[in-house]
Formats: structure tokens, sequence, C-alpha cells
């Protein structure tokens, strides 16, 4: 039941990175081909075929460009969460999630789908595929970062369990547990925290299970040891600490929908033109940022989604 990530992926746990250190890092990542092919600063997405840069123009490992979309720092990506089972602050995450027991840990998969179980973490993520994904991440909150993950496609973990063809979609529960998860005690939302996506979302190869994030395990407050990735939705679809998967015919009920359905809709998509209840959408602070940015619709990955959503109304549909 243990997390095998190779060796070469750890560092030591008071080895907060800096970029500088995480470069010369990730370059011996790569001479032990941990990350697979490609250059550093330009790997293939294997079933995507377009390139980390293309994914995130301006995007360059060594320095370069102005314009390039730095990562955020270790410390900011873990310091800086929304985790509620674990206080609604923001470092909250970071002061409480040491509770939380993630080895050993086990995955139930259920409904429409071959192989229904019960699943180790390395049963359902082949650690030998683990590719490095840096993506923008957009919170509903009008904050932004960039985050350097690892994982793997979520196609390839479903792929495992076979969904058939009555799933239309798929959902995702975080663990409850009050001793593990403090902030569970308080019904700030009805637990556990659930989120779910259409199939043919799920299945987009953008979409990844993340099993670490800056060349090590996923600290607790991100997640571990298994939690969802959507770079063009927003960061409340990234379902964090998951016991459940779940294939279903209808669409299910989300934890934020079940909230407030007029603030959060089942799509989530980034979407600069459809303001928040409270709030607009149309600019971001990333993180570390003096000012605000535009906020790019589908966050910048229009050309890799948005045929997902021919035809839907995006603003009924947010
Ligand atoms: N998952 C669970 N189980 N509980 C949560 O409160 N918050 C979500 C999402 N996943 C949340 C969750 C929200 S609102 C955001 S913005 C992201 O996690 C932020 O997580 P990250 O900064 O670690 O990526």
């Amino acid at each position: 039941m243990l997390i095998k990530i190779k060796n070469s992926w750890d560092l030591n746990e008071n080895d907060v990175t800096s970029e500088a250190h995480y470069l010369s890092r990730r370059k011996f990542i790569r001479a032990a081909g941990v990350l697979g092919a490609g250059s550093a600063a330009n790997l293939m997405i294997p079933n995507l075929g377009v390139s980390q840069e293309e994914l995130m123009p301006g995007t360059n490992m060594y320095g370069g460009s102005e314009l390039r979309d730095e990562q955020n720092t270790l410390d900011i990506i873990t310091g800086y969460n929304n985790f509620y089972e674990f206080g609604t602050n923001k470092d909250d995450p970071v002061a409480n999630a040491h509770t939380l027991i993630t080895e050993p840990w086990s995955v139930t998969v259920d409904g429409h789908c071959d192989n229904p179980g019960v699943y180790s973490v390395e049963d359902l993520v082949d650690h030998s595929k683990l590719e490095e994904r840096i993506y923008r991440m957009r919170c509903v909150e009008a904050w932004s970062m960039v985050i350097p993950w690892a994982g793997v496609s979520l196609s390839e973990v479903l792929n495992k369990v076979k969904p058939n063809s009555k799933a239309k979609y798929v959902y995702f529960e975080t663990l409850v547990d009050k001793k593990q998860m403090p902030g569970q005690a308080g019904n700030v939302i009805k637990w556990p925290y659930r989120e779910g996506l259409r199939m043919d979302e799920a299945m987009h190869p953008l979409t990844i299970m993340a099993v670490g994030l800056y060349g090590r395990k996923l600290a607790n407050q991100n997640g571990a040891p298994l939690r969802l990735v959507v770079p063009w939705k927003y960061g409340f679809k990234g379902v964090k600490s998951i016991v459940k998967i779940s294939f279903v015919e209808r669409k299910p009920n989300t934890s934020w929908m079940r909230l407030a359905p007029n603030e959060y809709g089942f799509y989530a998509n980034v979407n600069p033109k459809v303001p928040h209840p409270r709030w607009s959408q149309a600019k971001e602070r990333r993180i570390g940022d003096f000012g605000r940015r535009k906020t790019l619709m589908f966050n910048g990955y229009g050309e890799q989604v948005a045929y997902l959503y021919d035809g839907m109304n995006l603003r009924r549909n947010f």
C-alpha cells in the first residue's frame, strides 16, 4: 500500500525548494528518466500531441522571457490552500493537515464500471508513468498560481477500472474522519467533499490525477496521497485526498452546488465573462505578483478543451 515514488523524486522534508534548487533537481530527474521523453523546457505530453510550451505559452524552465508564467514557489503552494477539512483560512491546512494519515490508503471504485473494487494508490497510479505538468491554476476567489504537478492522465487511471457505456459522469469523494480532519467537526460543507466531471472531461488528456508537485510527494495540505487537477476549471473541482470514485448515469450533486447552487455550478469552467454573484471573474491576482492580470477563457486552455462545450450556453451552464 506504500506509495513508491522513485527515490530520485524525494527531497528532504526540510528542503523547501528554491526555484534554483528545483531546476537543478529537475535536470537530475530528467537524466534519471523519470520525466519521460522530451527536452526539459519542452516536454511532449503523451496522448495530447502538444508540448508543455504550447500548454503554458512562455514557460521556460531555464529563465528567459519577461512574459513567462513563473512557477509559484513550493512554500507558497504548500502554505496558501483551501482544504476545509482542516479549517477555512488559507493558512489552516498547512498548520493542521499533519493529522492526516496517508499510508496505507485505499480508494473504493464503484458504479458503472467493469472492475469495481478497493484499490491502493499504486494500483491506480502507475508511478513509472508519472509526468510533470506545469499548469496555471485559477481559484474562484480570483487568485491564481502556477504549479508543477506530478501525476498521470486521469484517463490512465479510469481505463484500469473500465467505465462502461452507462457511465455518463464520474464523481470523487474525500476521506471523512473527524479525528484526522478536525475541520469536519463543523458543518461548513456537507461531508464528504464531493466533486464530479462529465466522462469526456474526465477522459480529456489535460485532466490528471496528481500524487506530487515540485518533484516530491504531495504535502497533506495539497491533497495527499492523490487528488484531481483540472486546469481549465476553477480550483474547487480539484478534490483532494480521494477515497472514492463512482461512475454514474446522472449528473452528481457536488459539495459547492449543494451549499450554494446560485454561486457554484457543475461545470465551473474558468470564464472571465460570467461573474461570481459576489465578485467579478474578469481579472485575477497571481499569488506573488503586484497588480492583477486578465483572466483567460478556460484559463488559457481553450484550444485544447473548448470543443467539449460546443453548442452549450456557458452562462447557464456555469
Ligand atoms: N478538496 C477538499 N477535499 N476540500 C476542500 O476544501 N478545496 C478546493 C480544492 N479541493 C477543497 C478541495 C478549492 S476551493 C481549491 S481552490 C483547491 O482545492 C486548492 O487546493 P491547492 O491550492 O492545494 O491546489
